[in-house]
């Protein structure tokens, strides 16, 4: 399969989220060779959407020549669609939402109505795509947290979507934490697998994978530590 990866942390191959990402593509990788390529959306050009509803009248071009033709044309040739970034203020980082809002060449002006809800009508054919929503935050807990950027993206994309939520992610880069990020990423290793295999993750495996790594409490006890050492040094 052809994946697309669109990394959507400022931090580029040291975001926190991407050693989740990595998991989950050595998993499909694991079942079947696939091919992958990862952009850094925060190395791209991209405008912001100007809503001048041009491209969705005009078969799909944006006035904008800028680094997102070629984007879309990887998003069309591509077999999954997968956003890896942090949550940033419930939602996803400001980068990434002006790339999905220049997703909008895709669709058409016209409208149907699909069960209770209204979509636009496509007028590039991507009905092919599925879409994997890989997402890390700061908290200990994703509860009162995650719940914005999951509907959200239940809304953008109705079918074919996977969503991987991931607590404490700063433990990703943090090398003594290792004794509970490894396992943690050979559970994302056995959902990127399955979800190759079969094309969906278990329900148990996803909810243990977004459960906390370490207690809540333990957890801001070494942000807060942290905290305190850093203020001391700036003293
Ligand atoms: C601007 C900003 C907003 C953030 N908002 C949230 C938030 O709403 N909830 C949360 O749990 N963490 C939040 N965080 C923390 C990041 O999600 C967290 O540090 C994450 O591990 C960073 O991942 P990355 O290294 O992949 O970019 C925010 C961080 C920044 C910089």
């Amino acid at each position: 399969m052809k994946i697309l990866v669109l990394n959507g942390s400022p931090k580029r191959e040291k975001s926190d989220t991407i050693h989740i990402t990595r998991a989950f593509l050595d998993g499909m990788n694991e079942a079947t060779k696939q091919e992958t390529h990862i952009i850094d959306v925060a190395d791209k050009h991209i405008e912001f959407c100007s809503g001048c509803f041009t491209c969705m009248h005009n078969g799909g071009t944006c006035r904008y020549d800028d680094d997102m033709r070629g984007i879309l044309q990887e998003i069309l040739e591509s077999d999954v669609l997968l956003l890896s970034f942090p949550l940033y203020c419930f939602g996803m980082p400001a980068m990434l939402k002006a790339l999905i809002e220049r997703t909008l060449p895709l669709a058409s002006m016209a409208m149907r109505k699909v069960g209770d809800r209204y979509e636009h009508v496509e007028q590039k054919d991507f009905s092919r795509l599925r879409y994997v929503i890989i997402c890390g935050c700061g908290f200990p807990n994703g509860r009162q947290n995650f719940e914005p950027a999951v509907a959200t993206f239940e809304r953008m994309f109705p079918n074919h979507r996977t969503i991987i939520t991931m607590p404490e992610s700063p433990m990703f880069n943090a090398p003594e934490a290792k004794a509970v990020t490894e396992p943690r990423l050979e559970l994302v290793r056995q959902a990127g697998k399955q979800y190759a295999e079969s094309g969906a993750i278990d329900g148990k495996l996803l909810e243990e994978i977004g459960s906390p790594m370490i207690p809540e409490e333990q957890y801001v006890k070494i942000v807060n530590g942290n905290c305190e050492q850093k203020g001391n040094d700036r003293r």
